[in-house]
This record gives C-alpha cells, structure tokens and sequence, in this order.
C-alpha cells in the first residue's frame, strides 16, 4: 500500500474585505458582539459584480497548488471537491474544474458535507492514492457563501459569520510510510440535520413553492441554533482529535501545528486549552477571513505553510466539525 502526502498548497479569496463596521451598516450588530462572540474581524465577501464562485475560486487556487507542486494540470488523475455553495444545483464544481482547467477527462467528485468537507475530501482522496489507483489528486475547498445570506437583522445570526474563499492541495503518491497523511477518522449525526442546514429549494420544496409563499418562506437562508451546535463542537472536536492521536500512539504534546476548522475562534479557544496547547501550536485566521466551511482549513493550511509554521516531520493535526452533523480529524507527519 503507497502513503499520501501534501505536495503543493494554494489559496484565493475575493479581493472585497467587509468588516464588522461594514455589517452595522447593513443589519443592528457590531463590531464588539462580532469579536466577542467569534473572534472574526473581517471576511473576504465577492462583490457584485464579480465573476468569482465557488468553482471560479476553486480553479484560481488549484492552479496554484499545481503550480507549486512543481507539476502540471496533465499530471493530476482526480479531483475531489468540497463545497455546500455550489454553482448549480447539478453538475457539481469537480467537474468545472476539469474545465475551467482543460484537463484530460479525469474524474471528479463532489464532497457534500459542508464544515467537515475538506477533511472527508482529503480522507477520501488518500484512500485513492493508498490503493495505488492515482497517483497525484487535486483536492479543493470553496465557498461562495455571501450571496446566499440573509443580511438583515433576522439573519445577523448567521450572515456575520460566513466568508467566500477558496484553497486547494495536490496530494501525491509518496512510497515512504512514515510521511504524509497517518490517519483519517469521519463521523455523522444525521439526527442533528436540522440543527443547521439550508433546508429550500428541496425536492419537496422547490422555487415555485417558495415564490408562492410571497416572502413567508425563508428556508433558502441558512439556518442554525448556535447554541446547539457550538455545546457538540466542543465535545466531537476533543473527541476526533484524541481518537487521531491514539490510533498513532501520540499525544497532544506531539502536535506541532493544530488548525481547526475556523468555525469560532471561542471553539479553537476551548480546544486548545483542553489539550494544553501553546499559542505556537494552534493556527487560527477566522480573524481574517471568517467561517469560510469546507474552505476554512485548506486556506488556514496554505497560509501557515507559506508563513513558514509548518516544516519537514512536524506533526499536523486538522481537525472539522460541522453541519450534519459531521465531523473528522486528519493526522499528517509532513
Ligand atoms: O462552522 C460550522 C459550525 N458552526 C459553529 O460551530 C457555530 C457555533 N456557534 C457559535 O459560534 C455561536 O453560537 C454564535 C456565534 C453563532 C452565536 O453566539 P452565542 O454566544 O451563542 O449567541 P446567541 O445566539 O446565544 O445570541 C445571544 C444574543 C441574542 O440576543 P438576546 O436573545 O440575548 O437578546 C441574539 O439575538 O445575541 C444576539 N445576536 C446578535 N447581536 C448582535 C445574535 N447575533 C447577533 C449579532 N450582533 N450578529
């Protein structure tokens, strides 16, 4: 059986910051709720008039991550793409990129679970390479989320938390076991579904309904009880990380960099007093960018990889938890 490891990294987000000021002009909030609750300074959000999507976001960070993979878009045998803000309804991004890229008629998958997304998409691209099927896969995490908000105070909830952005890795053949990704746990609470979901247009529910409904149907906003899903955070992210570390006889003292998904910095917060983490070995960038979903740890990885955080053997600990729910942990020796 061959390992995986990560040879190249990238990441865009739109060039349009919005601050917290910038959202107490659209919705009753500020800046101090903003940091206090969540930790997010500003998110990166695409403007009108821009031609960014997810898909476009994915493809400008995917060539990137090749670029610095030292290969080209021909030697790439797969694409696994994460995303809940699709450009349409089907096909999924996967196989835009194969376009947008002009790629060979590789395929493409879909990864449908949104905070966790590019920890099951990186988990299943390894399974890839670890049976020797491919040999070097393009995995990406893009989110388009701020046209989809609700950007009134009946949304303020939710819609000061999300950013756009998009990040991409290239995860290689390697034939030295002792590199790359060690191990992958997934985990899903369907019963949680709704406890943050965006539930229209659906099958049952579709754009005829909701019209229909003159303006009484908002379930094509996203949802979510805060509260809720921040007390199972806690517990599933603690969880996955410890069940990474002892499949691997580690502990937390062997973690060189943790970079969670950037969900709350108050979660990261929790997390890394609980292991007793040092500052030096937890990244976080909500402040930046905000909750950026299946986006949010390939764009943190990139940018603490090109900071200079993440050097040869240390031991890189991802770890997402999510709408679902679902959640997982992915334990790399770089
Ligand atoms: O990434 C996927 C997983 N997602 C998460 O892990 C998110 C987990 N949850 C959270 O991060 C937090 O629950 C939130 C940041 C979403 C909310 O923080 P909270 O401390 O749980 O606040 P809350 O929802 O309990 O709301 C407290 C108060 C409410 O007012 P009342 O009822 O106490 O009068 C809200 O209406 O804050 C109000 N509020 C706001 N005020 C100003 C809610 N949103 C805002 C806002 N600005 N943007």
């Amino acid at each position: 059986m061959y390992n995986s490891k990560i040879t190249g990294l990238g990441f865009y987000v739109p060039e349009n910051v919005v601050t917290n000021d910038d959202l107490s002009g659209l919705m009753d909030t500020d800046d101090a709720w903003i940091q206090e609750r969540t930790g997010i300074k500003e998110r990166h959000w695409i403007p009108k008039n821009s031609d960014d999507t997810s898909a476009v976001m994915g493809a400008k960070a995917a060539k990137i991550a090749i670029r610095k993979a030292g290969l080209t878009k021909d030697d790439i045998d797969f694409i696994v793409f994460a995303t809940l803000s699709p450009d349409y309804f089907f096909p999924g991004c996967g196989v835009q990129i194969q376009e947008m890229l002009e790629m060979d008629t590789i395929g493409a998958i879909d990864i449908r679970n949104q905070c966790s997304g590019f920890v099951y998409a990186l988990s299943t691209a390894d399974q890839f390479i670890k049976t020797g099927m491919y040999k070097n896969i393009l995995v990406i995490g893009a989110e388009f989320h701020s046209n989809g908000l609700d950007k009134t105070t009946r949304g303020r909830g939710v819609s000061v938390i999300f950013g756009d952005g998009a990040g991409a890795c290239i995860l290689s053949r390697t034939e030295d076991n002792k590199k790359g990704i060690l191990s992958s746990h997934l985990h899903s609470e369907g019963k949680h579904a709704d406890k943050l979901i965006v539930e229209s247009p659906s099958i049952n529910n579709w754009v005829p309904e909701i019209i229909d409904s003159k303006g009484e149907d908002i379930s094509f906003y996203p949802y979510m009880d805060g509260t809720f899903v921040f007390k199972h955070a806690i517990v599933r992210f603690s969880e996955v990380i410890m069940e990474g570390l002892a499949a691997n006889n580690l502990s937390p003292s062997d973690i060189d960099l943790f970079i969670p998904h950037q969900a709350n910095l108050r979660i990261s917060q929790f997390v890394q007093h609980k292991f007793k983490l040092s500052d030096d070995q937890v990244y976080n960038n909500i402040m930046n960018y905000g909750n950026t979903t299946a986006a949010s740890i390939i764009i943190a990885l990139s940018e603490a990889f090109e900071k200079g955080l993440i050097k040869d053997n240390d031991l890189v600990v991802l770890a997402a938890f999510g709408s679902g729910f679902t959640w997982g942990s992915v334990v790399i020796r770089w």
